[in-house]
């Protein structure tokens, strides 16, 4: 495998070398280097509403398959914690249920709701035992609103990833928002889960496969600001939308706003519309197949069909075309590599260039 290369000099830099798209190697490696060490959507308050409760996830399912718990304890703390038995490796709660500790059906060994070693049957002669080992695992826990993140592998704080977000939209009722199971929707792209991102990451294409969309966002107000491990797309309402009732606390104030589009390395978006929030989590499949969830939370259920959010599903069917499109292009002999605009395109290399570096982590130059 080559060495990923992004120049960081926009105007000088080609983009990402179609063999990341196409090798499964890369694929392989990217489970490591970048999805265990980011942040990754694991799942919401309400499914730990209540002290007791506890709900099994299967974190990037198809992808890191990785088996994990979310708990409440009966002191109201709540838990992110492997949901493998330490003993022989039974998954031990299969579905969600209120509880007083965790039982593994195999041989019986118990668990607090923290995740702490409690008993186990037969293991009176057993040396060095319990040891910390045979605790669950916990994982770190970062919460936005009703929303939760965890890390496999948390090197860098959750606060470096979301922090110039939520500082940003900190006016906005976010922990109101409710969750709307009806208005979500999965969506199945028969393209590489980082063709899906850079689409998401330029409003360059907005005017030539957006129609509708285009008719609503003032095209030359449309911007992009980069921060360290994500970015915001600002799409300003022509004057006839809808937009956001921006208070003076705001930086945006004054400004007529249709939606904020942020991205938060490598895979989620969170989009905000006057009506609430669509929260988009970009899930690997295989080399060519990934996942997109939409998970709808809605503030002001009054304004959900105006604006630039009205109508996610039909922008949704014109990003998933071209993409496809895209995702047969990379594979002719004849393409490699591109180019970027350097007033349009700032999002697709800032993704690009955080994608080489996490993937070029302990490599030599
Ligand atoms: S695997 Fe859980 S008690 Fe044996
Ligand atoms: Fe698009």
């Amino acid at each position: 495998m080559s060495i990923l290369e992004i120049n960081p000099n926009i105007a000088l830099a080609k983009t990402l070398s179609t063999d990341f798209y196409l090798e499964a190697s890369y694929l392989k490696e990217s489970k490591e280097k970048i999805f265990s060490e980011c942040w990754q959507f694991v799942g919401d308050l309400d499914q730990v509403k209540n002290n007791g409760w506890v709900t099994p996830v299967n974190l990037l399912e198809n992808f890191l398959n990785e088996p994990l718990l979310l708990s409440r304890d009966k002191e109201g703390g709540l838990h992110c914690l492997s949901n493998v038995c330490t003993h022989r490796g039974n998954l031990i709660v299969e579905k969600a249920c209120k509880l007083n500790d965790i039982r593994c059906k195999y041989h019986g060994r118990r668990f607090n709701l923290d995740g702490k070693f409690l008993s186990m049957p037969e293991f009176k002669e057993v040396q060095n035992f319990p040891s910390e080992e045979d605790n669950l695992s916990q994982l770190s826990l970062y919460q936005f609103g009703k929303l939760l993140f965890t890390s496999l592998n948390a090197k860098i704080p959750a606060v470096s990833f979301f922090k110039e977000m939520t500082d940003r939209i900190g006016w906005m009722p976010v922990n109101e928002f409710v969750f709307h199971p009806e208005l979500s929707r999965d969506y199945i792209i028969d393209a590489h889960w980082a063709l899906y991102c850079e689409n998401y990451l330029e409003g360059f294409h907005i005017p030539f496969v957006h129609s509708g969309l285009n008719s609503i966002i003032d095209y030359g107000n449309y911007s992009t600001e980069l921060f360290r491990y994500s970015n915001l797309q600002l799409g300003i309402a022509k004057d006839s939308e809808m937009s956001f009732d921006i208070p003076p606390s705001s930086p945006d104030y004054g400004k007529k706003v249709a939606g904020y589009y942020f991205w938060v390395f490598p895979n989620m978006m969170f989009n905000f519309y006057p009506w609430g929030l669509s929260v988009n989590i970009v899930r690997p499949i295989g080399l060519s197949k990934t996942k997109v969830s939409f998970l709808i939370y809605v503030w002001d259920e009054s304004k959900l069909r105006q604006g630039a959010g009205a109508d996610l599903h039909g922008v949704e069917m014109e990003d998933e075309d071209v993409v496809q499109h895209v995702q047969k292009g990379i594979r002719s002999r004849f393409y490699k590599h591109g180019r970027y605009s350097v007033t349009r395109e700032t999002g697709t290399h800032h993704f690009h260039s955080l994608i080489a570096e996490f993937m070029n982590k302990g490599k030599s130059e």
